[in-house]
């Protein structure tokens, strides 16, 4: 049996592993002032080594590389190398808003990356300026092309839909997968600590872009044992998926398979979980390994049923950079 499995018959193979919380980009739902916090201080390559270590043991496959902004850590490629060579993680992702990708996916590649997600919340350069606050879309744009040229088993976009900023581009999105095998998804905006107002203003539910992909002759696809939260979405004359990721939806933790640990080696058994459980004390040596595998064991007959995002409760998670998105 795995032993990462909790008391609901969930079974947590994946990993989320922040590298820093730091970022660059000032994403108004996220970092509007941008990130002021400190650049140092996250956990050390070979404390990521003794996590990974103990998490593959406890049996996980996956890994997925978050942040913040994963791609600032200059140990980034030796990471991504040292993980690719522990036997068991089968799939190594990672999540970035793409400010280096045009100049370091194949480097990212060639150290065994084997999944990519980027940011890019709009398709027209004016408006991902307005939200990120960096205007660099061309180079982004070319960095996606390049990526799909270099054998990942998955290239996938992400948009945050945000009424009255992007939520007019359903268009332009489709034809922008008509020729690209890649899955590109729109994620409802969640509230955090840091975000009421501009929650209240922008928030849209994913259904909205359900009701015109169906108008549009789009159609639901099966959903693997071991996906994602995405519901995806195909055409038989588009190379690219669509997928809508609900997390206000009914029953979305039901399908949960994902266990978190931050930049600074705190268990977070849920994004929106009310505590996290320091693991760095036992990141020092690798004679604490065993005392390590234990305690992530432990936690997992801990993680809750489900969030409590419906009750308007944002747990202790200021912005998704702090936790990792
Ligand atoms: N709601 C929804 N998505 C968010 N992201 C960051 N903050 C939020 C939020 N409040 C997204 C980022 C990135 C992914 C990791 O999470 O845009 O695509
Ligand atoms: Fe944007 Fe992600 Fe950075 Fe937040 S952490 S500001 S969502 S790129």
């Amino acid at each position: 049996m795995n032993e990462l499995e909790d008391r609901f018959g969930r079974r947590f193979s994946y990993l989320r592993l922040s590298l820093t919380e730091a970022c660059n980009y000032r994403c108004s739902y996220c970092l509007p002032d941008g990130y002021d916090g400190p650049s140092r201080g996250f956990l050390t390559r070979p404390e990521i080594g003794r996590v990974l270590r103990a998490f593959v043991d406890l049996g996980m496959t996956k890994l997925r590389l978050t942040g913040g902004e994963p791609s600032l850590r200059r140990d980034l490629i030796e990471i991504i190398d040292d993980a690719a060579n522990l036997d068991g993680i089968r799939k190594i992702a990672m999540t970035t808003n793409g400010v280096v990708l045009e100049r370091k996916v194949s480097a990212w590649r060639d150290a065994g990356l084997t999944a990519l997600n980027v940011s890019l919340d709009s398709l027209d350069p004016d408006r991902f300026a307005a939200v990120t606050g960096f205007d660099h879309h061309t180079s982004l744009l070319r960095g996606i092309d390049q990526a799909l040229t270099l054998g990942f088993d998955s290239v996938k976009l992400n948009a945050v839909l945000l009424r009255g900023v992007n939520d007019d581009e359903l268009d332009g999105w489709l034809d922008y997968v008509r020729v690209r095998a890649l899955s590109m998804r729109f994620i409802e905006l969640m509230r955090t600590g840091d975000n009421a107002d501009y929650f209240a203003a922008h928030h849209l539910p994913a259904s909205t872009v359900a009701a015109q992909l169906l108008a549009r002759g789009w159609t639901r696809v099966a959903r693997a044992p071991d996906a994602g939260p995405a519901i995806e979405y195909a055409h038989p004359d588009y190379r690219g998926k669509i997928g809508l990721i609900a997390p206000y939806a009914p029953n979305f933790c039901a399908s949960c398979n994902r266990l978190r640990v931050t930049a600074r080696g705190d268990l977070r058994l849920c994004l929106f979980g009310e505590f996290g459980v320091p693991l760095r004390g036992l990141l020092q040596d690798d004679a604490d390994g065993e005392t390590l595998r234990a305690r992530i064991a432990q936690q997992l007959g801990l993680k809750a049923a489900g969030h409590d995002l419906h009750r308007g409760n944002p747990g202790m998670t200021p912005h998704l950079a702090s936790v990792g998105g």
